[in-house]
């Protein structure tokens, strides 16, 4: 099963302990989703300080690979940059905004593993300039995935503009392994201690499912890869 961020849920959170399964996680979605789409309809921009999803998919679908914050910084004032170009023109009818045919590109993912480094307390984050551009995914083919953990999400739902922005404008959460003392992370989800790659998975519209993410490792194999 593969979570499509082009339907209900527009981007996606990922909440689990040192250990969880995080990077495991997102680097076998990272890999699915290229091996089911060309590099000319999907490009995953990431953001990954302990430089855990390096070489997880062919060098073509990744637009920036940003290992530090002034890294991070200068591709997202790019990102913002060319993300303003694809805004609908103001006075476009509804039936063009659904065909989305004011820009052309590919689908675009921000990948950030371990958030709670990028957003440090006491710090300007460096993709502040994306943040308005959370709620208009659909229309201009963004998406953000980005893990993060346990500790503080209760707080970083209501104060963390870039997570709260993105559970406003609908995102699918998958809770790993996490602190139950941390109380509700997702919607009313409260976190379990799980063996790794175990969790729960938090749709819109769906009933929650626990499920057991796939290593890379073995996708490539059951895939043929
Ligand atoms: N889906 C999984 N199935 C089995 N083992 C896993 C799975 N995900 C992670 N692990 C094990 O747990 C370890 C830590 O995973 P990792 O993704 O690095 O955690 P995190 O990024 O949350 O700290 C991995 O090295 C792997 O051995
Ligand atoms: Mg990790």
């Amino acid at each position: 099963m593969l979570i499509d961020l082009t339907q209900a849920d527009q981007h996606c959170v990922v909440v689990g302990d040192g250990g969880a399964g995080k990077s495991a996680f997102l680097q076998t979605w990272m890999a699915s989703m290229a091996d089911q789409q060309t590099a000319h309809e999907l490009r995953f921009m990431v953001v990954d300080y302990r430089r855990a999803l390096m070489g997880v998919v062919p060098e073509p679908y990744v637009g920036a690979y940003a290992s530090d914050a002034s890294a991070a910084a200068e591709y997202a004032r790019q990102l913002a940059a060319g993300l303003a170009g694809r805004l609908p023109p103001p006075d476009i009818s509804r039936r063009d905004l659904r065909r989305r045919d004011w820009w052309t590109g590919p689908e675009l993912y921000l990948v950030i593993d371990d958030y709670d480094l990028v957003n440090m307390p006491g710090t300007e984050s460096p993709i502040a300039p994306l943040v308005s551009y959370i709620p208009h995914a659909r229309e201009i083919g963004f998406h953000i995935v980005l893990s993060r953990r346990s500790g503080g999400m209760a707080r970083a739902l209501s104060s963390d503009p870039v997570i709260s922005r993105i559970r406003e404008a609908g995102a699918a959460a998958l809770i790993l392994s996490s602190d139950p003392r941390e109380g509700a992370l997702f919607g009313d989800q409260r976190g379990a201690e799980m063996p790794p790659g175990r969790g729960v998975l938090v749709r819109r519209g769906r009933e929650r499912e626990l499920v057991q993410v796939l290593l890379n490792d073995d996708y490539a194999e059951e895939a043929g890869v």
